[in-house]
């Protein structure tokens, strides 16, 4: 399945990347999907077109984002939200009216499956231990790259894992964001899960042993 970028900025996007990521979305075929960390959206519609293909209308996909920088984030790594082409640069400016990184563009591109997606504005060290664990199958931890809040992160996820559902943590070798790999590491060795390091070492898939 081809990973579309719908003329957005995303994580995925280095050749092969996004295809292999999707391909393990489809090997486990999870019914209800949370992304922490969504950015522009575009892994959440992709997401969304593949849970579709697979279950219809029968399937979740909960978004969580900061959608803003403001003082009180401004330690988290948020990507460059400019373009360096200057066409998508007009079209968001002067065509949509719209800034590609709120929650507004991001519910816009996803509203094809209004009636599935839900998506929450803020910070996952605040809100993730909110939200009911029990029933998500599926997690793609992509939000804050601080030591700190990948601990919270995935201690806040231990319940899908528990339940037999995935947690599949973004950017394991990212040299500029070591706590990324070091709340990992600590968090696989405290409770004894398995970890497979894929996709070239980008991604780390936490799943029971
Ligand atoms: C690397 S981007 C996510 C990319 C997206 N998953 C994709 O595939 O295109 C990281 C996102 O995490 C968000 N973020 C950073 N710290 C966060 C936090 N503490 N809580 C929630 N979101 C956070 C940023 O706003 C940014 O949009």
């Amino acid at each position: 399945m081809k990973y579309k970028k719908y003329y957005r900025k995303t994580s995925l996007k280095q050749p092969g990347v996004g295809e292999f990521f999707l391909n393990e979305i489809i090997s486990k075929k999870p019914k209800i999907f949370l992304e922490v960390g969504v950015f522009h959206g575009v892994t959440g519609r992709n997401v969304c077109e593949v849970l579709h293909k697979i279950h219809g209308n029968d399937f979740k996909y909960i978004g969580l984002d900061l959608f803003e920088e403001n003082e009180e984030n401004v330690n988290e790594v948020i990507p460059n939200t400019s373009f360096s082409n200057p066409l998508k640069t007009i079209y968001f400016k002067y065509i949509k009216r719209q800034n590609p990184y709120s929650i507004e563009a991001v519910e816009e591109l996803l509203k094809k499956f209004k009636n599935n997606v839900s998506l929450i504005k803020g910070n996952s060290n605040k809100l993730l231990n909110k939200i009911d664990m029990a029933k998500i199958n599926y997690v793609f931890l992509d939000g804050g790259h601080e030591y700190k809040t990948v601990m919270n992160d995935l201690n806040c996820c231990n319940k899908v894992i528990q339940n037999d559902g995935v947690v599949l943590c973004d950017d394991y070798d990212l040299h500029q964001a070591p706590g990324v790999k070091k709340a990992i590491d600590e968090f696989v060795a405290s409770n004894n899960y398995k970890c497979s390091i894929i996709c070239n070492e980008r991604f780390a898939k936490i799943e029971k042993n």
